[in-house]
């Protein structure tokens, strides 16, 4: 079982190593587990993800892989070897691509994106428990959902089947471009294994009062 704290990934959705830093420096080591996503990565490549690795914190790269089992395989064995803890593939790339990733020796843990967070229409749950099953037949370690479809997953799926919740958004805040949003309470309730906040906290005038006051509500 982990700590709550441990269960907090911060999106590092920012544009240069140096605020990626600043912010690692800030959040380091209340927050253990920061997001590579693609807007920070096509920016700086691997430095970023040694950078957080330097300072002793984990690195999930969300680069939502979907591309020919063979691609995402050699992005799988090269994630490898930057030492990344978690990395996320498409579920819509098909059971030959999963099974390909699923394949890399001593791989980070993959988990699969199912429907995006800012995606919402009629009949999202059953898409989401299929693509799951996906997923856990794939030989995958989790998925990517909302925090809607959490309990559903556990239940049907296993409680060592990781789920990781974007779409965080701690009371009193501006859901942006999320739609299927929940408090970090809520997420965790539901049996969420990670949750990943971005703007709420990196935006935030205190980054690490924001981090504080989401371990608070979590109490
Ligand atoms: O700023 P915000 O908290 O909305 O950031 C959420 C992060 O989680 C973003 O980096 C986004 O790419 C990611 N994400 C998501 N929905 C998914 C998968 C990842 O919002 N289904």
């Amino acid at each position: 079982m982990l700590d709550i704290k441990d269960k907090l990934i911060v999106a590092l959705d920012v544009d240069t190593l140096k605020e990626a830093k600043d912010l690692v420096d800030k959040l380091y080591p209340s927050v253990k587990m920061f997001k590579v996503g693609s807007q920070l990565f096509t920016a700086c490549g691997p430095e970023a993800v040694k950078m957080i690795a330097q300072k002793g914190a984990k690195v999930f790269l969300d680069l939502k892989s979907h591309d020919i089992p063979n691609t995402v395989k050699k992005a799988v064995e090269a994630a490898t070897k930057l030492k990344v803890f978690m990395l996320t593939v498409h579920l819509s790339g098909g059971k030959e691509m999963l099974q390909a990733a699923a394949s890399v020796p001593n791989r980070p843990k993959i988990v699969g994106v199912t429907v995006l967070t800012s995606q919402s229409e009629d009949g999202t749950a059953n898409k989401v428990l299929e693509l799951a099953k996906l997923a856990k037949n794939s030989g995958l370690d989790g998925v990517v959902c909302s925090v809607s479809e959490t309990r559903m997953i556990k239940k049907e799926l296993g409680k060592d089947f990781l789920v990781v919740n974007p779409g965080i958004r701690p009371k009193d805040f501006s859901s942006n471009d999320q739609k299927r949003v929940a408090t970090p309470k809520e997420a965790i309730d539901a049996g969420a294994d990670f949750i990943v906040v971005g703007r709420p906290v990196i935006k935030a005038e205190d980054p690490l009062q924001a981090v504080l006051n989401i371990f608070k509500e979590l109490g």
